[in-house]
């Protein structure tokens, strides 16, 4: 499974990729506008530390939605438009397909969108399973199902696990085949951790102590 981190901070991504295990980057408007830092700067910087960083359209029209696709994808080799799940985002899929752009088609909230997506020729769909659960629905639950119809059908599209909340999300995530899973910064920095790994270190380095002594 494919890790990214959802962030518009460059200084988070140039941490979490000195790890080893980040795969890519997701933004959205909301995140960009959290950092106040000018949108492609902040995505260049990161096309530099990653291969994949998902960058939104904000237009919603397809002539304008066109257009943002051919400029965003202009910028760098490792840019995936994001497009919305709407009519006028299944025409830009379609038309980015089309041009060979890689998309990633973001606020999938049922099967039935993530399957249009999915035929318009998206080469990411992301079901947010946070919102879902904020509502009282089951977000996890549609991964499963998403799971299920790829399972029949040989959909090219990966399934990317978005709007995560907390390091369970991602084990069941990828107990589900998910391909990709995009996380919080502070919910990535809780993943290496574990009580008995901290407790076992802090034991084995004192007992070399009284070796040494
Ligand atoms: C994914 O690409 C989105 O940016 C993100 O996961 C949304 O998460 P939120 O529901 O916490 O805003």
């Amino acid at each position: 499974m494919k890790l990214f981190l959802d962030t518009a901070n460059v200084e988070q991504v140039e941490e979490i990729a000195q790890w080893g295990v980040l795969d890519g980057v997701t933004t959205n408007p909301s995140l960009v506008a959290k950092e106040g830092n000018d949108f492609k700067e902040t995505v260049l910087k990161m096309c530099n530390l990653v291969p994949c960083v998902s960058a939104q359209v904000t237009a919603t029209e397809f002539e304008e939605m066109k257009e943002q696709a051919d400029e965003y994808s202009g910028w760098h080799k490792h840019v995936v438009v994001k497009v919305p799940m709407t009519v006028e985002g299944l025409k830009t899929l379609s038309y980015c397909k089309g041009k060979g752009i890689r998309t990633n088609t973001t606020l999938v909230f049922s099967v039935n969108q993530a399957i249009l997506a999915a035929k318009a020729g998206a080469t990411i769909i992301s079901p947010f399973i946070g919102r879902l659960d904020d509502i009282g629905q089951d977000g996890m639950e549609l991964i499963a199902e998403i799971m299920t119809a790829w399972s029949y059908y040989d959909f090219e599209t990966e399934v990317l696990v978005a709007s995560t909340r907390h390091p369970r999300h991602i084990a069941d995530a990828a107990q589900l085949g998910a391909h990709i899973c995009t996380i919080p910064y502070d919910v990535f920095k809780k993943l290496p951790m574990h009580t008995l790994t901290d407790k076992g270190l802090k034991k084995f380095l004192e007992d070399w102590e009284s070796v040494k002594k």
